[in-house]
């Protein structure tokens, strides 16, 4: 990573001082930039002419002046001068640049708008200035991995807005303030959610009055510091905690019986400290998936029969506890049980582990323990046992006995299937999917992962998907990611290789692409993965040579969803409903238990209640750069939830909102429908006077935008067809499978949205009606849209389902000739009807068909299309055929269109897709960032929703 790249002499923040007053119109100071660029050669290519808002790689404005400013991973070098006056900045991530030195300067006061800082990985020095209190909007602080030294200012305690703190890997020290009436402290934090202090010198106790359940911490991470006392009770508080660290420090005396309080836990490490007393009683810690308990001086007791509670457990860490008695044979059956190690106790008599052993079990270590023989056992069992220095490997062994005497290496790296693509070039690497190329190397670091059988390659997978969708999802060039070489290092951390790999026809990624990349990788927060993996950080890679060897899990496009992956979603599904429990007001109360109780999917498909603080938060207050749409309702925000995932925030106009019964229809009807072909909702919310609905993000636009070219999208004619049938599906779920059925209304082509993979999602719901809703046959208002309504329907007010399927015949007449369905005044439905010759080829229609359905392939069945599309649009609704009719019909006009396809070129629907992203990735820079709670940038153009 930027080793071949010329370093720059760059006193940084000197220069963003220039920049402020060049943006303010000072024409000495565009001179004295130019000036000093040239001195000090500082020429990323786009940084050219005086205005360091036209383009330049790295720095976003907004009205003249600078906002964001993204340098991750560009080999910076120098210092932070004390001139910091950019008033208006936001955003500033220098991560990942380790020849940035020297102290944060005071002056960082002066940034006051600064919402996210991350200087992640950098050699930053000397104390954290207090200063840094004065910074009241900032939400996201990142310093990890530096060489800060001193104490943690007790001023941080008046950034109020904090979410996120991260100081982890310096050399802080001391004791964590906290406040007491006229000192603030850390904890007036109360809207953070995670404390990452790992890796400092902190000492003196953990002061009890830190915690309190006002606060919202998630992650608490203490871990290898060296606080002394006992773990203070009132962590018991702080009710929202999923992972808790507190391992290898000095921490004496009891655990607290109040931790068992933290039910939402699922990471719990208390490891290598001087903890006495009874072994903890984490019978109510019913989420816990990690568990390491490992040396402390607990009380001599036999095994606690808690276990049994951990219906989620992985891994149970308990060496060195003084466990003795025999072990029970009901902890083997816990179903989601991987690991258990119990080295170095008093464990004796029999090991009795039964035939009917969880199946998920890959390791019981019981080195130096008491124990004498082998009971009931499964000789063809795929588990690891280990039985070193117990008594029964001693002396005369049995054979059954002696297996589990040795310890045996394990190799993770080829205990996965190697990939079988060809051979690459020298310098280039296979991808998941057999391309060679040179991709982006890291070694990540994951502070916990909910599992720890790294031989099973499905937690890659799925980590590896995880991670791909949200490159994706930002619109990074990124086609796939692998995963390679996991290993625990000796803090039960784990790394892993990551390879990721360009889109497009470029073997790598440019310079702004990879620190871009960086700068996602480094902020932490991945989107959209389970709450259980990260956070994590970048080690320099460690390069796997021979790569035959290596394993690969490769993420495809739209890979399958795991299991495991459904299991520690289901557990978040559990905390969302218990948090949107609390909030909800009793109008709502019903429909949202409704929706929830059909949360059992992948995706939080119930419809959850959200907060219009929550919303406005998740928008960046609404802002303009989040708008990606607007139309006669109101207006539609991009958004990232606190989770990771993107959604789309329809914000309806005072003037246009629902009566509050037809909101609640629509909320209603949607939380219903499940269909990979309609837009899901995500929630809503109804509060502060406004009505807003939560979808989940669509990334690629609306078909009306394609087809236009406006997206910059261009589909081919299997493509296209692979559109209709979607939508087609859609519709017909809505027409035939829903309970009760029903009639979307509003079918065009602006309502047809695109995913990452161009399967379209049928949009809003908000003319929608359920054939069961009462009152609709004294309908008295025709509602719609022109050019796709029915004729019966508007002369007749007759409603049924064959009205939607007029109205999808438009959009097929559509998907053809690329036209509106009324443009220049000539409707489409008569323009086809008078041109159609079907004596010729092509029914004569070659001059109104789109010039790009036809690029690459022969235009095979398109005339049974068009002879569906023309019964869709008959006048009257018998005439016309039923959804799931139109729905075979397309299917076989796909196999013709497959089967015959002599085509110029390979049906190469995907060279549309990566032509596309490559296109896109000269923006890489208008990206939003990850941390949904901060701020997002808008890749404009990239998505709508009506
Ligand atoms: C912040 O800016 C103000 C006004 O320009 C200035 O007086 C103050 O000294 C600056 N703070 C620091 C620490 O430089
Ligand atoms: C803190 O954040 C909230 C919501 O995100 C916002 O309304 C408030 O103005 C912020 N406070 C400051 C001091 O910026
Ligand atoms: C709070 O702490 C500060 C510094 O530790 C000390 O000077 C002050 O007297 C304390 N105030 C009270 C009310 O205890
Ligand atoms: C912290 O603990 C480590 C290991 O116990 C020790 O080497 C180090 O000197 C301690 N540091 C401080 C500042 O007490
Ligand atoms: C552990 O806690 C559970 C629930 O709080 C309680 O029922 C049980 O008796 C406790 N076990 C022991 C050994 O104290």
């Amino acid at each position: 990573m930027g080793q071949t790249r010329a370093t720059h002499v760059f006193m940084l923040l000197t220069l963003i001082g220039f920049f402020l007053i060049a943006t303010e119109g000072n024409d000495q100071d565009y001179i004295t930039i130019r000036t000093l660029m040239d001195d000090w050669g500082i020429k990323p290519q786009s940084w050219v002419g005086s205005d360091p808002c036209a383009n330049w790689e790295g720095i976003i404005c907004n009205n003249s002046r600078i906002t964001a400013i993204s340098l991750a991973d560009m080999s910076l070098k120098g210092q932070l001068s004390t001139v910091i006056d950019l008033s208006e900045l936001q955003i500033l991530d220098l991560s990942s640049n380790k020849d940035l030195t020297g102290p944060l300067p005071a002056s960082i006061e002066n940034l006051t708008k600064l919402v996210y800082l991350n200087l992640v990985d950098c050699r930053f020095s000397g104390p954290i200035p207090a200063t840094i209190g004065s910074l009241k909007k900032l939400s996201y602080l990142s310093l990890k991995n530096n060489r800060f030294s001193g104490l943690i200012p007790p001023s941080m305690g008046y950034m109020s807005n904090l979410t996120f703190l991260d100081i982890s890997g310096n050399k802080l020290t001391d004791s964590i303030p906290v406040s007491n009436g006229t000192t603030p402290g850390l904890d007036m934090l109360q809207n953070a959610k995670h404390f990452h202090f790992s890796n400092n010198q902190l000492s003196g106790s953990i002061p009890p009055q830190l915690f309190s359940s006002n606060m919202s911490l998630i992650h608490l991470l203490f871990d290898r510091n060296n606080f002394t006392g006992s773990i203070p009770s009132t962590i018991g508080l702080v009710k929202t905690l999923t992972a808790v660290r507190l391992d290898r420090n000095s921490l004496s005396g009891p655990v607290p019986s109040s931790l068992s309080n933290l039910s939402n836990v699922a990471e719990l490490h208390l490891s290598n400290n001087r903890l006495t007393g009874p072994v903890p009683n984490l019978t109510d810690m019913t989420s816990l998936n990690y568990v390491d308990i490992s040396n402390n001086t607990f009380d001599a007791s036999d095994f606690p029969n808690w276990f049994s509670a951990l219906i989620s457990v992985t891994t149970l860490m308990m060496e060195n506890t003084r466990l003795q008695g025999q072990v029970p044979r009901a902890l083997f059956s816990l179903e989601n049980l991987e690991t258990v190690r119990l080295r170095n106790n008093n464990l004796s008599g029999s090991l009795d582990i039964g035939t009917t052993y969880g199946r998920r079990l890959h390791l019981i270590d019981l080195q130096k323990n008491n124990i004498t023989s082998l009971g009931q056992n499964n000789e063809g069992s795929n588990y690891n046992l280990t039985l070193v220095e117990n008594p029964i490997c001693a002396g005369s062994q049995n054979n059954i006995a002696k297996k589990y005497c040795n310890i045996s290496p394990t190799d993770y790296s080829n205990s996965t299937p190697p990939s079988n693509c060809p051979a690459c070039s020298s310098g280039q690497v296979a991808s998941p999917n057999c391309i060679c190329a040179k991709p982006y190397k890291q070694r990540l670091v994951f502070t916990f992962v909910s599992f720890s059988n790294l031989g099973n390659s499905s937690y890659f997978k799925a980590l590896s998907d995880n991670l791909t969708s949200s490159f994706q999802n930002k619109s990074h060039p990124v086609a796939s990611v692998s995963l390679s070489h996991p290993s625990w290092d000796s803090f039960s951390q784990l790394e892993l290789n990551i390879e990721i790999f360009r889109s497009g026809n470029r073997v790598s990624f440019n310079r702004a692409e990879n620190s871009a990349i960086t700068s996602v990788l480094s902020n932490q927060i991945l989107e959209g993965r389970p709450i259980n993996f990260g956070p994590y950080s970048l080690l320099p890679s460690a390069d796997p040579g021979g790569s035959n060897k290596a394993l690969i899990i490769g993420a495809a496009i739209g890979g399958s969803v795991l299991l495991s992956l459904l299991v520690l979603v289901g557990v978040y599904a559990l905390h969302q409903k218990k948090r949107a429990d609390k909030t909800l007001s009793d109008s709502i109360l019903l429909m949202q238990r409704t929706g929830i109780s059909s949360a059992d999917g992948p995706q939080l498909k119930g419809a959850r209640l959200f907060s219009f603080e929550e919303l406005k938060k998740c928008t960046n207050g609404f802002s303009e750069a989040n708008n990606i749409g607007s139309g006669g309702y109101g207006q539609v925000y991009r958004g990232g939830l606190p989770t990771g995932q993107m959604v789309a925030i329809k914000r309806a106009k005072r003037e246009s909102m629902q009566g509050a019964p037809e909101f609640k229809i629509e909320v209603e009807l949607l939380s219903r429908v499940h269909h990979k072909n309609l837009v899901s909702l995500v929630g809503f919310c109804l509060e502060h006077g406004e009505q807003m609905l939560v979808y989940e993000f669509v990334p690629n636009g609306d078909l009306r935008d394609t087809l236009s070219g406006k997206s910059g999208i261009r589909l081919d004619w299997m493509r296209r067809l692979n559109v209709a049938l979607g939508a087609a599906r859609g519709l017909a779920y809505l027409h035939e499978y829903a309970n009760p059925t029903i009639i979307h209304r509003d079918i065009k082509s602006n309502n047809i949205l695109l995913d990452k993979d161009l399967e379209p999602k049928v949009a809003d719901f908000g003319l929608s009606k359920s054939m069961a809703a009462s009152g609709m046959n004294s309908e008295t208002t025709v509602k719609g849209t022109l050019g796709y309504l029915d004729p019966e329907y508007y002369m007749t007010q007759k409603l049924t389902e064959k009205s939607d399927v007029y109205s999808f015949g438009v959009v097929m007449l559509e998907l053809i000739t690329g036209r509106s369905p009324i443009e220049k005044g000539m409707y489409i439905v008569r323009l086809i009807r008078m041109t159609m010759d079907k004596t010729k080829d092509l029914y004569n229609l070659d001059d109104i068909l789109d010039p790009f359905i036809g690029l690459q392939t022969e235009l095979n069945g398109l005339e049974k299309f068009v002879d569906l599309a023309m019964s869709c649009v008959e006048e009257l609704q018998d005439k016309r055929p039923r959804m799931g009719e139109v729905v075979k019909l397309l299917e076989k006009i796909i196999q013709i269109a497959a089967l015959n396809a002599t085509t110029k070129n390979p049906p190469s629907t995907a060279a549309s897709y990566e032509e596309y992203a490559s296109q896109d990735s000269k923006d890489i820079y208008s990206r939003d960032f990850d941390y949904s709670g901060v701020f997002a940038f808008e890749d404009r153009g990239s998505s709508s929703m009506t």
